[in-house]
C-alpha cells in the first residue's frame, strides 16, 4: 500500500471516520486509495481535470485492488460531482485563487454537513479571504513540513455567518504561531512575502509588523 507523504497524511487526517471523500485534482489518487486501504473510507471520487493524471489514479487504485470503491472520474472541480455522491471534499495541491474558484461554481459547497478540506500552494491568505467572505468558517487548521516544505491545511464547512474578521486574520487563520513552530515557520512565509511587497506599498509593512507581533517577533 502506498504511503502517504506529510502533506497528504495531514490532509488525510482531517477527513471525518466513514465520509463518503471527493478528491479533486487527486493526479496519481494516493490520498483516496490510501483513505479506502486504511478504513477510513467506504468510497471515494478520484477526479481530475485532466485524462493523463487519472490514468495515473488508475494505475494505483489497480494496483491497490481497489476499483470496487474508488471511481475515477474527468471533472472540472465539482462539476461531475454530485451532492448526493460525498460527505469530504478535499482540494489538495493547486493555488489559492483556483480552490477558490472551484467552491465558488459549486451550488452543493453552501451545505453544511457537507466539509472542505483545502491545501492552498500559494495564496492561502485570499483562499482565507474569499471563505470568510463566502460565509465558511475555519473549523481547524494545521500545518506539516515536506521536502523541506512548509504546508497549511484547513478544515471547512459552510455557516452562512458573515463574521467580521481583522486583517490579520487571512494570513494567521486558526494558527497559533507563539506555541507551534511549524505554524510559526508557516507564517513567517507570509511575513517575509510582505515585506518584499512592501517595498512597493507602505500598508504591506504595516501588515508585515502586525503578523510579527502577533508571532512574538520583533519588528525587523
Ligand atoms: C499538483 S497536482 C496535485 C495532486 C494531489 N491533489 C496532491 O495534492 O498531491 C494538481 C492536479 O489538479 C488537477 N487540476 C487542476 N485544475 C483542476 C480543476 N479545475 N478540476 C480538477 N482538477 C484540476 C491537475 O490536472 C493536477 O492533476
Amino acid at each position: 500500500m502506498n504511503q502517504l507523504d506529510s502533506r497528504l497524511r495531514l490532509c488525510a487526517s482531517f477527513v471525518r471516520q466513514g465520509a463518503r471523500v471527493a478528491d479533486i485534482g487527486t493526479d496519481h489518487a494516493y490520498l483516496p486509495v490510501w483513505l479506502c486501504a486504511n478504513g477510513i473510507c467506504p468510497s471515494a471520487i478520484a477526479a481530475d481535470i485532466n485524462p493523463e493524471p487519472l490514468q495515473s489514479g488508475k494505475r494505483t487504485v489497480e494496483a491497490a485492488h481497489l476499483e470496487d470503491k474508488i471511481t475515477l472520474r474527468l471533472s472540472d472541480g465539482l462539476k461531475e460531482i454530485a451532492a448526493d455522491e460525498v460527505d469530504d471534499i478535499v482540494i489538495a495541491g493547486m493555488g489559492g485563487e483556483l480552490i477558490a474558484r472551484i467552491i465558488g461554481a459549486c451550488d452543493y459547497a453552501r451545505d453544511p454537513e457537507k466539509r472542505f478540506i483545502l491545501q492552498p500552494m500559494t495564496r492561502s491568505e485570499e483562499l482565507l479571504r474569499r471563505l470568510c467572505a463566502g460565509g465558511f468558517q475555519i473549523l481547524r487548521q494545521d500545518c506539516c513540513v515536506a521536502a523541506n516544505k512548509c504546508y497549511t491545511v484547513l478544515l471547512v464547512q459552510y455557516s452562512g455567518e458573515n463574521r467580521s474578521y481583522d486583517a490579520l486574520y487571512p494570513y494567521l487563520g486558526e494558527l497559533r504561531p507563539k506555541e507551534n513552530p511549524t505554524h510559526l515557520r508557516f507564517v513567517e512565509g507570509h511575513i517575509s512575502r510582505l515585506l518584499k511587497q512592501a517595498k512597493g506599498d507602505a500598508c504591506f509593512a504595516a501588515l508585515a509588523k502586525d503578523l510579527q507581533a502577533a508571532c512574538g517577533k520583533e519588528p525587523t
